[in-house]
């Protein structure tokens, strides 16, 4: 939520923060803006509302000085709508000092108004303004002692940015429970929201902790806490180059992403399964006696996350057979879990950074619950705070709607839930050793789905003009159908619903007339015998009563072809690896249907890709 790129070196600052500004622009993209140093010590700042093509164009029509070093945002709003006066940089009054920010300063008003009571005019709606302002009380200290004390007194979630014309050499940066990382280059430094920002100058990285500030130069990196206090950094290796955080030959990163996903969830397994078939998860980071404490596993996740999590479910509680509830980080800490040390918390974050999701594993650690993150993102906010991680490779995922993210974040679930069993002794080793070699087989189900992929593109351009559809699953067809719902909405920006099949006849099944698109995820009739053969039934009710039923079924199960108006194939697969098969042509179907809508795949409106307020 929200992109930020500093840079200080040799080159034209303008360019390096507009291209690195282009690679997070799936971040926020409500508004976009520069702030440059000239080297005759003047401040240019230049904001659009909109796109950053609008930003662009208007760099594009007059000469920009030589300045080589400058702070970009690209704005996904909180306070204050997206227009040019609230877009970011923000000044101070005499327009020295310019400031970037990503999260929600809590206690904005009241430092306004001291700020007001002290003879700043406060122009823009934003909470980002005072910093600006505060920076300025502060600035005979220097920006980064200016930075410390204003940091000092915001509460809230914040990532700063800010230069100065009294120091045009400098950037300095802060944060706050919002991300922020270095790039190390050679005589010229970087800052970003994550490293996508700089991935075409350096693949070298600095870590930030919590409540730290950085003073960037071109050949020094100086990192103190608020206080001002040396702090050790941690620096590390970018593992994936520019390339893969670029399009690629694909008109959207979705459909990039979608074609990607049997490399991602081959990434994910690999180095995960030993010679003998069993799990080898050191890098859990749990001991075999503390996952055999384990008594009740909660799982919190947001979105897509959340899907991901209700499966897990289901796969926990089959292999592992431990109790499992699976629920929305956006409302676990306001109702009182009952936790204890022996309460497995899952955290499921692509981003690794969702603040819901990072509030909820701080109200569990505080409760001394343990707590396993399952994240996509190295070194993100989430695993560095959780007991353990297990790492999805999904790599960069660009598109604002999640798609191979998902499918390894299922891939991470079942390895847990697999290894759940394998420590406690609830399956024995032949049995996980056999469900995990057709784990194995999954990148090329995958690829056989992606591969029959057309007439479910046709489908979706033919119902481009519908207002609604409506997706029915059982077992773990039901969390599919609600990803398949979400898609839809996200993208299509039509109402979409998922509900359980079996919920139907108790209030849904009122929605359904002559016409109405329904997708159903069927079940498979040799695992699921009896909710197949429920869902076969419920799709003849909804039938019966004028539905056009869209069947999503495994190959050779021809009992649903009378009642199919659409009939998709999916690979026959083991039940609980259905979810990997089945998401994907609800993924293609969403992504073609609002193609055919002219919507925007990889930006749809009122979205951002990492949600870092609550
Ligand atoms: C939907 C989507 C979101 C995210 C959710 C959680 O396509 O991408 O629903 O899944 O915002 O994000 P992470 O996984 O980064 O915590």
């Amino acid at each position: 939520m929200c992109g930020i790129v500093g840079y200080v070196g040799g080159r034209r600052a303008v360019d390096v923060v507009v291209e690195g500004l282009g690679r997070l622009e799936y971040r926020g993209y409500d508004s976009s803006g520069v702030a440059l140093v000239g080297t005759g010590g003047e401040l240019v700042v230049e904001k659009r509302a909109g796109k950053l093509a609008n930003l662009r164009s208007s760099l594009a029509g007059h000469s920009v000085p030589p300045a080589t070093t400058g702070i970009g945002h690209t704005r996904w709003a909180t306070h204050g709508a997206p227009t040019d006066r609230n877009a970011h940089p923000h000044t101070d009054c005499h327009e020295r000092i310019a400031v970037i920010h990503n999260g929600i300063i809590e206690n904005f008003a009241e430092l306004r108004n001291e700020l007001e009571d002290n003879g700043h005019k406060i122009d823009s709606e934003t909470d980002t303004e005072v910093v600006a302002h505060m920076l300025e009380e502060f600035a005979d200290l220097g920006l980064a002692e200016a930075m410390r004390r204003t940091c000092r007194r915001l509460e809230g979630a914040f990532t700063l940015l800010a230069v100065s014309v009294d120091e045009p050499d400098t950037v300095v940066g802060a944060r706050r429970n919002s991300p922020l990382v270095v790039g190390r280059g050679e005589g010229e430094n970087f800052l970003g929201s994550d490293v996508a920002a700089f991935i075409a100058h350096t693949r070298e990285a600095i870590e930030l902790g919590q409540d730290q500030v950085v003073r960037l130069r071109a050949t020094e990196i100086t990192v103190t806490d608020f206080e001002g206090a040396p702090v050790p950094t941690r620096n590390y290796h970018v593992n994936w180059d520019a390339s893969a955080a670029e399009k690629g030959g694909y008109d959207h990163f979705m459909l990039k992403e979608i074609a990607e996903q049997p490399r991602a969830v081959a990434d994910t397994l690999l180095g995960r399964i030993g010679v003998d078939g069993l799990l080898t998860l050191d890098e859990v980071r749990l001991s075999a006696e503390e996952l055999r404490e384990i008594n009740k596993i909660i799982v919190i996740a947001c979105g897509t996350s959340y899907h991901a999590g209700l499966i897990a479910k289901y796969a926990i509680e089959h292999w592992a057979g431990i109790p499992c509830e699976v629920e929305l980080a956006s409302e676990f800490r306001y109702r009182d879990p009952i936790l204890t040390r022996d309460t497995l918390i899952i955290v499921i974050s692509q981003s690794g950074e969702t603040m819901d999701s990072l509030m909820a594993v701080r109200h569990a650690r505080e409760q001394r619950s343990r707590v396993l993150a399952i994240c996509n993102v190295n070194g993100s906010t989430i695993p560095r705070e959780a007991d353990a991680v297990l790492y999805t490779h999904a790599g960069p995922e660009i598109a604002v709607a999640s798609t191979k993210a998902f499918l390894t974040q299922l891939v991470a679930c079942y390895l847990v839930a697999l290894y759940l069993a394998q420590v406690r002794g609830t399956k024995f080793g032949d049995e996980i050793s056999q469900i995990v070699a057709r784990l194995g087989e999954m990148p090329a189900r995958v690829e056989e789905v992606l591969s029959t992929m057309e007439p479910v593109r046709e489908l979706a351009r033919s119902l481009a003009g519908e207002r609604c559809v409506l997706f029915l699953g059982r077992h773990v067809g039901f969390p599919v159908a609600l990803e398949g719902a979400l898609k839809l909405k996200e993208l299509a920006y039509m109402h979409a619903e998922g509900f359980a099949a079996g919920e139907l006849k108790h209030g849904p099944i009122a929605l359904v007339e002559r016409g109405l698109p329904v997708v159903v995820v069927v079940p498979s009739p040799s695992g699921q015998r009896v909710t197949h053969e429920k869902i076969v039934s419920n799709i003849q009710e909804i039938r019966a009563r004028g539905a056009k039923t869209i069947v999503i079924a495994e190959e050779g199960d021809t009992s649903v072809e009378p009642y199919a108006d659409t009939l998709v194939r999916v690979p026959a697969v083991p039940t609980l690896l259905q979810p990997l098969v089945a998401t994907v042509p609800l993924q293609v179907f969403a992504c073609e249907l609002a193609t055919a809508k002219g919507h925007d795949v990889d930006q749809p409106r009122n979205l951002a890709k990492s949600v870092t307020v609550e």
